[in-house]
């Protein structure tokens, strides 16, 4: 498996993103394990998860726990894989709320070590900055958790180039990550990728197939992911992230899976190369 940096350590060029395991109404817990499993034993060492993903009717932490006991119960090695949670979203029912005060940061933290049953937060993020707090504060707070030993990395969500400059003032070599929404239909994080060039940080495009289903359906955009697919006989979902791929060696794309198959595609995106041409027929 290619692999790719969050600051001192290597993860797998594909990572799994965890929400959807959890987020339904009724997750099936076993088939949510099945799919954790299925990712680590194609190679996959980085799981994104939250506290904030969890069933509307469950408090805090459900996807925690679940990826918790999936790395518990696997039978293969699993010291490698790097957990990315993250804090700073509150959840009233089907309501996303934000919480961006230091206070509550500590507080989601120290919670989401218990539910993942580590002393140190492999990479911790902050989810989306709070309106009604100085994202300079909430960043304090950040940098506090990694001053206390709490988190061994920091990485911010939904941020803007000017919030990225500004974790990156106050967290130092602290911050490795940004991680934003970005995929063929949705393009406009294109600067802050640029910026995660910059300062040396990965990029992690988040809901990175945009809602590929049936790509053919869906315009002429994902029409041309799917001409390149049945060129290489792989789904265009393939595509997507191999393009996601070339697209900047910070690039770490996070397919959400709910299915072992799923992901068991997604990974092979990592072995996949794309032509010149063919990246250029991708790239509008
Ligand atoms: N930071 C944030 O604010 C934020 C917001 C949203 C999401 N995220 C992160 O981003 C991750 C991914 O986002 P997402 O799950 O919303 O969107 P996504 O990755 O763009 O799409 C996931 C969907 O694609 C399907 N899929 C995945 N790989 C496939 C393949 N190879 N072939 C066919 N279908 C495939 C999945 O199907 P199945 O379900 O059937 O397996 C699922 O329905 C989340 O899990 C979460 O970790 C972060």
């Amino acid at each position: 498996m290619q692999t790719r940096r969050i600051g001192d350590a290597k993860v797998s060029a594909i990572g799994l993103g965890a929400m959807h395991l959890t987020t339904d109404r009724r997750p099936d817990e076993d088939r949510a394990v099945a799919t954790i499993h299925a990712a680590l034993d194609a190679g996959v060492t980085l799981i994104d998860t939250a506290d904030a993903y969890t069933p509307s009717d469950r408090g805090l932490g459900a996807n925690e726990e679940v990826v918790a006991k999936a790395l518990s119960t696997y039978s293969g090695a699993s010291a490698e894989v790097m957990v990315a949670t993250k804090g700073g979203h509150t959840r009233d029912g089907e309501d996303w709320g934000t919480n961006g005060r230091p206070g509550y940061l500590r507080q989601a933290c120290e919670a989401s070590l218990r539910r993942l049953g580590v002393d140190t937060v492999d990479l911790y993020q902050h989810h989306r900055p709070d309106p009604e707090v100085p994202y300079e504060e909430t960043m304090g707070g950040l940098k506090a958790l990694y001053d206390a030993g709490l988190i061994a990395r920091a990485g911010i969500s939904n941020a803007n180039p000017a919030q990225i400059r500004l974790a990156h003032e106050v967290l130092g070599d602290a911050l490795v990550s940004v991680q934003n929404q970005f995929s063929p239909r949705f393009r406009s994080s294109e600067s802050e990728i640029d910026l995660c060039e910059e300062l040396g940080l990965a990029f992690l495009p988040w809901s990175p197939l945009g809602g590929m289903r049936e790509a053919k359906d869906l315009g002429p955009t994902h029409t041309a992911f799917a001409e390149v697919a049945d060129r290489h006989d792989v789904s265009p979902q393939q595509v997507c992230l191999a393009w996601e791929l070339a697209i900047s060696d910070v690039m770490i794309p996070i397919p959400g899976a709910s299915r072992p198959q799923s992901i068991q595609d997604s990974v092979a995106a990592a072995g996949l190369r794309l032509t010149a041409d063919e990246l250029a027929s991708l790239a509008n």
